[in-house]
């Protein structure tokens, strides 16, 4: 890696050491090419990770770009205040004929806004009703909903957010999810099966429904908390739960949906109907900051009446439904559809599936999940999570190991995460994979 010539001390990066990132040689991204993001110095890496889990055809597909320049030159942006925007209208217009059930879009401008809103949508939906202060929500343990106030709270994960334990809202319940570990994992004291796990799942929705406004979870698998894949069957009884209580029941499908575990909708793959169902990262196919809140007739219905009656949503953003994300969202399904993303993907995983097989004859795998494009190897050692290597912690070593060999991926400490862009081929599939494998080895002889 050469010298920069940028002076990088002025940018507060997320989820970063900043005393140790700023003598950091990260590379310092200029364009994209492709799959590559290519630095100052004409340096190409392979974007493994999708650019945190939302590219889907690399980073300069021409019709996305040709429809954001279009829309820019036509208009950069409109207000969804008083106004409509023809860009926000043609692209719900499709989000609806694509999400089987839903008939609404409440637009955003990120995945955690798009939560925030549906958390404001499922409390104001019961008031609304004249069914009084329905407060509280109910999640999944390790689940992960986004860095607000009202994410953080619902999708509590221990090492991201204990600083801000005081702050979150106090009325949340939280059930466990199932663990479904495949290979060689020994199983730990605490894995719950998916059938303990809806047991008290029953016992806490039917003791909390009548001040429970909706059930929230990630859609098919949770991400961030661990890659913890559903077991069949889980989330359609939740559902079933959720409507048999009365309780709303919200999805959050903003890193599964969109064809990462298979289906371009996981709700509906899984059997399960969700009143409200978000999504985010790919649906601009990266190129755009942009969510959507989906919602039914419904509860759409329940916010009705005249101005006075105050039953309006009380939600919105300077940059809500952005017409250039809208734009790009449009031009992005267009894509989807005529190459048939999702059959795509549903071939390359298979193909991923016996890639991944290989590694398992290494003593440190000891776990490998996956669905769809979504896949986790998980490192031990003598039944302990490996979270050091060269007095690094893991992630940060896998990362700076990747970078050298020309990949951009992510870990989440010892579980490695496979992500890519969804339109990759089997190749870049198969380097991913390398990559990792000689990574896992250079770990296994640092420790031994
Ligand atoms: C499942 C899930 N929900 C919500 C979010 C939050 O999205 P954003 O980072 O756009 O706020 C993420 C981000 O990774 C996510 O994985």
């Amino acid at each position: 890696m050469l010298k920069s010539t940028y002076d990088k001390k002025y940018v507060w990066h997320p989820y970063t050491q900043m005393k140790e990132w700023t003598n950091a040689r990260a590379p310092v991204i200029t364009s994209g090419r492709g799959f590559y993001l290519i630095d100052e110095n004409d340096e190409k890496y392979f974007d493994g990770i999708s650019n945190m889990w939302c590219n889907v055809w690399g980073h300069n597909r021409n019709e996305i770009i040709s429809a954001m320049i279009k829309q820019l030159r036509d208009l950069p942006h409109s207000s969804q205040f008083g106004l409509a925007g023809s860009s926000s209208i043609n692209l719900a217009q499709q989000l609806i004929k694509m999400a089987k059930g839903m008939d609404k879009v409440f637009y955003t401008d990120n995945g955690s806004t798009a939560i925030e809103a549906a958390m404001k949508m499922a409390v104001q939906f019961w008031r609304n009703k004249g069914r009084g202060e329905k407060r509280s929500f109910i999640s999944l343990k390790n689940g992960y909903h986004g860095d607000t106030i009202g994410c953080m709270s619902i999708g509590y994960v221990d090492g991201f957010f204990s600083p801000y334990k005081s702050i979150l809202m106090k009325n949340i319940f939280r059930i466990p999810s199932p663990t479904i570990r495949n290979w060689k994992f020994k199983g730990g004291k605490n894995d719950l099966t998916a059938d303990e796990c809806i047991g008290i799942a029953e016992k806490v929705i039917k003791k909390n429904a009548s001040v429970t406004a909706a059930f929230v979870m990630e859609s098919g698998a949770q991400l961030a908390g661990g890659v913890k894949i559903y077991p069949e069957g889980f989330q359609k009884q939740i559902s079933d739960l959720c409507k048999k209580h009365e309780i709303l029941f919200i999805l959050d499908e903003i890193a599964t949906g969109f064809g990462r575990l298979g289906n371009m909708t996981e709700y509906s793959a899984q059997g399960s109907s969700p009143d409200i169902v978000c999504y985010a990262k790919a649906l601009t196919a990266g190129y755009f900051p942009l969510a959507v809140t989906l919602t039914t007739n419904n509860i759409f219905s329940a916010f009705l009446g005249k101005y006075n009656d105050r039953k309006q949503f009380y939600h919105g953003h300077t940059f809500t439904g952005h017409s250039m994300g809208c734009a790009a969202a449009t031009a992005n399904l267009i894509l989807y559809e005529r190459y048939d993303l999702i059959s795509k993907i549903r071939k390359n995983m298979r193909h991923l599936e016996k890639l991944l097989e290989d590694l398992i004859e290494i003593d440190i795998v000891t776990d490998v999940r996956q669905k769809g494009l979504l896949a986790a190897i998980e490192l031990r050692k003598n039944n302990k999570d490996i979270m050091t290597v060269c007095k690094k912690p893991i992630g940060q070593f896998i990362a700076e190991e990747s970078l050298k060999q020309g990949m951009y991926l992510r870990s989440l400490e010892n579980i490695m995460l496979v992500i890519p862009p969804l339109a990759i081929g089997r190749n870049d599939l198969k380097r991913i994979i390398d990559v990792y494998r000689s990574v896992i080895r250079k770990i296994k002889k640092q420790i031994s």
